[in-house]
């Protein structure tokens, strides 16, 4: 049977495990010639810079060759040809489909409709779990555990589908507890806090973090997504609600780190990046190493 990677939940605790290991072995040795012969599909119907150049970045390291679109306009889809069909043909032409899409969704849709496996790099605001596994080797690597981690969560928390997988994620692990600090109108969506009561993981919600970010052990900021907004008013006024600057940090833990999955905008000044504790640059490089990894265990290359 195929495995798709659809939403961050289709792999169980122990694959999460498999996939750190196999990114450290890759981290380590990342030109393996796993992938010669295949051909795999890269179809981004929305804008990317890393997800999209570090699958490809993987596949090039593994020995692969790659087809596929980075900007929809360039493809069938604008003379109408249907997502159904679209994942129809490509499945005739690749082994594995990587496909980033704007509605929520779309990337179950096309993993019921491909016989090829199907990852989901980002569809609307639901789930992008190879983002999140790239997060949780971040986390690993950096804290040297996935346990008792005191997690803060910045910003977009209701568009924001990094924070969804990850927190999902997380709480597979020991004692997590979570910190969302977001404007009214961006709250951690209701079935996610629901999904966090129903396991009995503590989480807390704030309006300001200045004051309690000296208990975090990962800050987790992200970007308010303008374009998930249908009024622009309403985006002006939360786009720099929480801006995380070099001072905020003096007096955190030693061993805290600031992950962001980028793009940011505005919610990181750029004075953090000098910082130690600073993290987001390293983490979009782990994720070349994650993804070699996911493509490896989906395909059964390992
Ligand atoms: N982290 C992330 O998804 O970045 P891109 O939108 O550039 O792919």
């Amino acid at each position: 049977m195929k495995k798709d990677l659809i939403s961050i939940t289709d792999f169980s605790k122990e694959e999460y495990l498999k996939i750190m290991k196999l990114a450290a072995e890759f981290e380590a040795n990342p030109n393996q010639e796993l992938l010669k012969g295949k051909v795999i599909a890269t179809l981004f119907f929305e804008p990317s810079t890393r997800t999209r150049l570090s699958f490809e970045t993987a596949i090039s390291r593994l020995g692969g060759r790659i087809i596929g679109f980075a900007d929809p306009d360039s493809s069938s889809a604008t003379k109408g040809e249907t997502l159904h069909d679209t994942i129809k043909m490509v499945s005739n032409y690749a082994d594995l489909i990587v496909m980033r899409h704007p509605l929520e969704g779309a990337a179950r849709y096309a993993a019921e409709v491909s016989p090829v496996p199907v990852i989901n790099a980002g569809d609307g605001s639901n789930q992008h779990p190879s983002q999140t596994l790239l997060d949780m080797y971040s986390i690993l690597k950096t804290q040297g555990t996935l346990d008792n981690l005191n997690i803060f969560m910045v910003g977009d928390l209701k568009y924001g589908r990094t924070v969804h997988s990850l927190l999902m994620a997380m709480s597979e692990f020991e004692n997590p507890v979570f910190n969302f600090i977001a404007p009214t109108v961006l709250e951690m969506p209701e079935e996610y806090k629901i999904f966090l009561r129903e396991k009995g993981i503590k989480y807390y919600e704030h309006k300001e973090f200045t004051a309690i970010v000296n208990a975090a052990d990962i800050i987790y900021m992200t970007r308010v997504q303008k374009e998930r907004f249908s009024d622009p008013i309403e985006y002006e006024q939360v786009k720099n609600v929480y801006i995380l600057r070099n001072d905020m940090l003096d007096n955190t833990k030693p061993t805290v780190k600031v992950l962001h999955p980028l793009p940011r905008v505005n919610e990181i000044h750029t004075d953090v990046d000098s910082n130690e504790k600073a993290y987001y640059f390293e983490q979009a490089r782990n994720g070349v190493y994650t993804r070699e990894a996911i493509i490896s265990h989906i395909m059964n290359l390992k």
